[in-house]
């Protein structure tokens, strides 16, 4: 007996591609398809305002930036995002700039994560997009054949089945739909870190024009912003540390210790608006592609934050992923799809390296040598003190050529 008939659903949907995953990836890529006249329909487990108020990083690469921009969803980052020519690292005390424009002739934009995905849910919305929010028991069924589909609840309790030719997984880094490609035919590679980031938002005015990266012998510190009067911060923390344990008062003596040098530089103080502990690791999971489900952004591979290159990764996928089923779905059939993974994993594992260098480069591990924390300053010195140095670094920061 077809399943259907023994769970029975409220609607079933015959539509192109079924997305699993409503973050900036999975909106973008629907919305892609979508430009290109290709149904897309979205869902995920949490609501979008939960989507909307969890906290991610805030770069983007100035070609991410344009492609939002020319695809029709960026036009609030040109008013309210802040480009940057460049960025500051700290060490030994003092600070040096990274010169990203005259270095390598680009820049970024600071444009929170959280700000992408409402202006992406919100071109879904004006462009008749279907996007089911809050859904529960996702089942993704029959990926190795050419019929997948996916069954949920929405959130006002239907129940609905969508029949896709495909099925994209961009669940995000606890994906479940990575797990749908048979163990014996994939591949887990990563790495942990023995710290954590403690991220707190603070009412204050900005400390800095620009992000400030800290070394120091206390541990890594990240001075970012977000508006005029509400800055985004992070330092480095034990993985296992609790919030309640950090009163303001806590905050702001551990991150003006990480930031303070011979010049002087104080952090603005104000009132601590949300604390979190954000663990990370560095993780890939290969092949992103197993019969008709195809895997991108964070739910294939995530990076520690401090290259500010997951979101950045996440789209950069999608583009690559909307051109390939475009071609995967009219004449070219399946055999197009076999360009995805080669074009997306060159530029994944470039930012995996990158992610993980400067993530080593400017924490302190918990067991770090006095040799180690010196040969970190070495290397850091080396970075900045040399033109080629600076250059790798605002090289990779600001991003590489797109590869589609
Ligand atoms: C942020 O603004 O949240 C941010 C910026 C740069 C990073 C990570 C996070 O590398």
């Amino acid at each position: 007996m077809p399943e259907s008939v023994v769970d029975p659903v409220d609607t079933v949907t015959e539509v192109p591609v079924a997305v699993v995953g409503a973050g900036p990836a999975g909106l973008m890529l629907a919305h892609r398809l979508g430009r290109a006249g290709v149904d897309a329909v979205a869902l995920d487990l949490r609501t979008r305002e939960e989507i909307a108020t969890t906290h991610r990083a805030g770069i983007l690469e100035a070609d991410a930036a344009r492609d939002l921009v020319e695809t029709g969803v960026g036009d609030r980052i040109l008013r309210e995002g802040h480009e940057h020519g460049g960025t500051e690292l700290r060490f030994g005390g003092r600070a040096h700039r990274i010169d990203f424009r005259e270095l390598v002739g680009a820049s970024v934009w600071l444009y929170p994560q959280t700000e992408v995905f409402t202006d992406l849910a919100d071109a879904r919305e004006r462009d008749g997009g279907t996007v089911h929010f809050g859904v529960r028991g996702t089942e993704v069924l029959d990926v190795g054949t050419d019929r997948p589909r996916v069954r949920f609840t929405a959130a006002d309790g239907t129940r609905h089945e969508l029949r896709a030719r495909y099925v994209v997984g961009a669940d995000g880094s606890r994906s479940t739909c990575r797990g749908l490609v048979p163990e014996a035919l994939r591949t887990r590679y990563g790495t942990e870190y023995p710290f954590a980031w403690f991220g707190v938002l603070v009412r204050a005015p900005a400390s800095a024009p620009e992000l400030v990266y800290a070394h120091s012998e206390h541990g890594f510190a990240l001075i970012s912003r977000r508006t005029e009067s509400v800055q985004r911060m992070y330092f480095q923390c034990d993985p296992d540390e609790r919030t309640e344990d950090w009163p303001d008062g806590r905050i702001w003596e551990t991150l003006q210790a990480r930031v303070a040098g011979e010049d002087g530089f104080r952090l603005v103080e104000g009132p601590v608006l949300e604390r979190s502990v954000l663990r990370f690791r560095s993780f890939v999971q290969e092949p992103m592609r197993w019969g008709s489900l195809l895997l991108a952004g964070d739910a294939a591979h995530t990076v520690p934050p401090t290259g500010a290159r997951g979101l950045n990764l996440a789209l950069h996928d999608v583009k690559v992923l909307a051109g390939v089923l475009l071609r995967a779905l009219g004449a070219e059939g399946e055999a197009a799809l076999a360009d995805y993974q080669p074009l997306a994993l060159r530029r994944i594992w470039r930012a995996q390296h990158f992610s993980s260098w400067m993530t080593r480069l400017l924490h302190t591990a918990p067991d770090a040598s006095p040799f180690e924390l010196r040969r970190q300053l070495g290397e850091l010195d080396g970075v900045v003190g040399t033109r080629a140095g600076r250059a790798y670094l605002a090289e990779q920061y600001t991003g590489w050529p797109a590869s589609a």
